[in-house]
């Protein structure tokens, strides 16, 4: 597969196969990844990952945590800054509706909104999930270098028929998913990430999200 078919085809999964994916599949795919850059090729991340009963056993921890408490974990790091501004907010805006537009879900059905989230606990029904942590003693310039694994992984996760979604929604979950896979005090864990074979038929797939140009983002300067 072409580097550009990749990441043009990467995007994010949100209704996957229960078909199985082997431990030796996800090693295989981290064993590729692990070849990420790092500042100072310090390799900060760590990862963590869930399949079959274990899978099963942390969607059914995460599921009792939500019935006896629906507010989420106390939140260490804000998923997005608190009072978004534009061209963000607009655009975290066009998502939304998008991807509810697909579902057939409309804008005053707050419950069933709501209700499809809980979808991201559940991994949106893929087999394996992978948790993503950093020893708090790191700074932002680490927590970029975990991206890059994280985006690593997925691209090549590509490669072996397999889709993935980064998944940020288990921060609200962090202290449930920690206290899971036993983390150290010091760790804080940032990301989750969905990981199988994607469901062709399902409309939420369809979603392609839009880019600004280069010249939104980019200064070049050449003279
Ligand atoms: C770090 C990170 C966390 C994300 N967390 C979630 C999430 O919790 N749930 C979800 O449905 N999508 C999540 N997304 C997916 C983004 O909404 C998606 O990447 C963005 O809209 C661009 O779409 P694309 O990935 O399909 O290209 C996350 C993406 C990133 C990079």
């Amino acid at each position: 597969m072409h580097v550009l078919d990749a990441v043009k085809a990467r995007i994010s999964t949100r209704a996957f196969l229960p078909d199985h994916v082997p431990e030796a599949e996800v090693r295989a795919l981290l064993d590729d990844a692990r070849w990420a850059p790092s500042g100072g090729n310090l390799q900060p991340w760590k990862v963590h990952v869930v399949l079959g009963p274990a899978r099963d056993r942390l969607v059914e921890t995460v599921k009792k945590a939500i019935a006896e408490n629906p507010f989420a974990d106390e939140a260490e790091l804000a998923i997005y800054p608190p009072s978004l501004w534009e061209p963000h907010r607009t655009r975290r805006y066009q998502l939304g509706e998008d991807m509810y537009a697909l579902l057939g879900i409309p804008r005053e059905d707050k419950p069933a909104r709501l209700q499809w989230l809980l979808n991201n606990y559940e991994f949106f029904g893929a087999p394996v999930g992978l948790f993503f942590s950093l020893d708090r003693r790191f700074d932002k310039g680490q927590w970029a270098h975990l991206g890059m694994l994280m985006q690593t992984i997925a691209l090549l996760a590509l490669e072996r028929g397999l889709a993935t979604c980064m998944q940020e929604a288990w921060a609200a979950r962090a202290k449930t998913v920690s206290e899971f896979f036993e983390l150290p005090e010091g760790e804080q864990l940032y990301c989750g990430m969905a990981l199988g074979k994607p469901d062709p038929d399902a409309a939420v797939n369809k979603l392609r999200s839009a880019r600004a140009d280069v010249d939104e983002f980019a200064t070049i300067l050449s003279a």
